[in-house]
């Protein structure tokens, strides 16, 4: 049975509950109680109460030649979990990309973003094209607009790769926690795609790897909630 973590707020009760699920294998009973129980916590995050947020709002600022700014909060990270705020105004999109290896929890905490997630059907499996270059083959599991409070989850198996846009006047904003964290060095790189081709009978589509885009423009903002309290 887990001890309880003495005198700690949300967020330090989360990043103890990343701990409890995924900083040692456990068997798979074990794993989904304890996820559950993760999950459950992050769901529970809300954005004044813990997160110091006072306006439900992101304004629109933009760089010329390049798209609308967004802002990320880090609040924490260690080799187990990693925890932080994406913050989109409108029209704002993070474009297809992987989460190798790992469990992502979000919580939407204002705003409507519309989301597409997608399976890997045969990551292993490359076809080449008449132009040279190497596809995967992926399935598209979800495509809609979803509004908050909406809590969404992927994992190394469901939903890996997911690409979305901020849709409402307020902009969108989300709790994202990551089991483990992106590590370059232990072969969780973040990659970015691109759909060169969809089937809408089978759902499946062809994706193409490609750099970062350069329309992507993420800049750290500073938080202002609670804080990770753990030794
Ligand atoms: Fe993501």
């Amino acid at each position: 049975m887990a001890s309880p973590v003495p005198m700690s707020n949300l967020l330090t009760r989360i990043a103890h509950h990343a701990r409890l699920a995924y900083a040692t294998p456990l068997p798979p009973q074990a794993l989904a109680q304890r996820r559950e129980a993760l999950f459950k916590l992050v769901h529970e995050v809300d954005l004044k109460q813990h997160l110091g947020f006072v306006r439900p709002e992101v304004p629109r600022e933009e760089i010329p030649g390049k798209g609308p700014i967004i802002r990320y909060m880090h609040i924490f990270e260690d080799d187990v979990i990693s925890m932080g705020i994406f913050l989109l105004p409108k029209g704002a999109s993070i474009p297809l990309h992987d989460h190798p290896q790992m469990t992502v929890a979000s919580q939407l905490l204002w705003g409507s973003i519309k989301v597409n997630s997608y399976d890997w059907v045969r990551k292993d499996r490359h076809f080449a094209s008449p132009d040279g270059q190497d596809y995967n083959l992926a399935r598209l599991t979800l495509s809609e607009q979803v509004s908050a409070p909406q809590f969404l989850v992927l994992t190394a198996e469901e939903n890996n790769l997911h690409e979305f846009e901020a849709m409402s006047d307020e902009g969108a904003a989300f709790f994202d926690v990551l089991c483990p964290p992106y590590n370059f060095e232990e072969d969780r790189d973040c990659t970015y795609y691109q759909c060169v081709d969809f089937n809408d009978t089978s759902s499946e589509a062809l994706l193409r790897e490609i750099p970062q885009p350069p329309s992507l423009v993420i800049s750290r903002a500073t938080y202002m909630g609670e804080e990770v309290l753990l030794s």
